[in-house]
């Protein structure tokens, strides 16, 4: 594990875009793995920065989501569809039939959530992006007795409807109560894996990384993992 301690969040995302832009650089037709929330917006907005400059190219990228809303339209300014499309997709030389996000409007979720499976098992993950929530949780992993694989949906802690009620006019009861992510399989099975934390997460990225490896912090489990990265600003 390689541990990165940077001063504030511009340093943050200026090393989170350097590693995913030095991933795209090395293999064009690459799988990125991305993540949405306030903590990557930098690093994509490095990532556009790069791009119209002529620096990098996203041509060739395929990409895997971690995790979306269930019952949010797409076309919702926060669904994570339009996150992405909006803070990466639009901005960038991206094929956005290459992209990829849960559908979280699937009536068969069961089907939709096997079907992520094995898009991401048939893309093969170079590079998996991560923040982490305040309890722990990557992706929508929430603490739990037993660490879930595969893509699933599950039900949002409050402690996570509470941390993403300021995207919804800071009204907890407009927070979407289900949502469907990836699983610790299917992130583990990332060839490598970037988790970055502003200095608000520094206290559960110690938790996660020194700590025992335990389902009620999931992201202890990326101590398993051979090629993790962490970019968090010193607290
Ligand atoms: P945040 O969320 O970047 O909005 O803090 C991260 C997460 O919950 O995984």
């Amino acid at each position: 594990m390689n541990i990165i301690y940077v001063k504030n969040n511009e340093e943050m995302a200026l090393k989170a875009a350097s590693i995913i832009a030095a991933q795209v650089t090395l293999k064009n037709d690459c799988v990125l793995g991305l993540a949405t929330g306030g903590t990557p917006v930098g690093t994509y907005a490095n990532l556009i920065k790069w791009c119209k400059e002529g620096h990098i190219s996203f041509k060739n990228v395929r990409s895997v989501n971690l995790d979306e809303y269930c019952n949010l339209p797409v076309t919702h300014p926060e669904s994570y569809r339009c996150f992405m499309n909006t803070n990466l997709f639009d901005h960038v030389d991206i094929d956005k039939a290459n992209t990829n996000v849960p559908d979280g409007l699937a009536a068969d979720s069961e089907k939709a959530a096997k079907d992520y499976d094995a898009l991401i098992d048939s893309l093969g993950v170079d590079l998996q992006l991560l923040g982490i929530g305040y309890n722990g949780h990557i992706g929508f992993n929430e603490p739990d007795s037993a660490f879930t694989m595969g893509t699933h949906v599950v039900e949002l802690t409050q402690s996570t409807l509470e941390a993403n009620a300021r995207f919804f006019d800071n009204d907890v009861s407009k927070v979407p109560t289900h949502a469907i992510t990836m699983g610790m399989r299917n992130i583990m099975s990332a060839k490598r894996i970037l988790l970055i934390g502003g200095a608000e997460k520094a206290e559960i990225i110690e938790k996660a990384f020194f700590g025992p490896v335990t389902p009620e912090v999931p992201a202890s489990i990326l101590q398993l993992h051979k090629d993790v990265t962490v970019v968090c600003v010193k607290a």
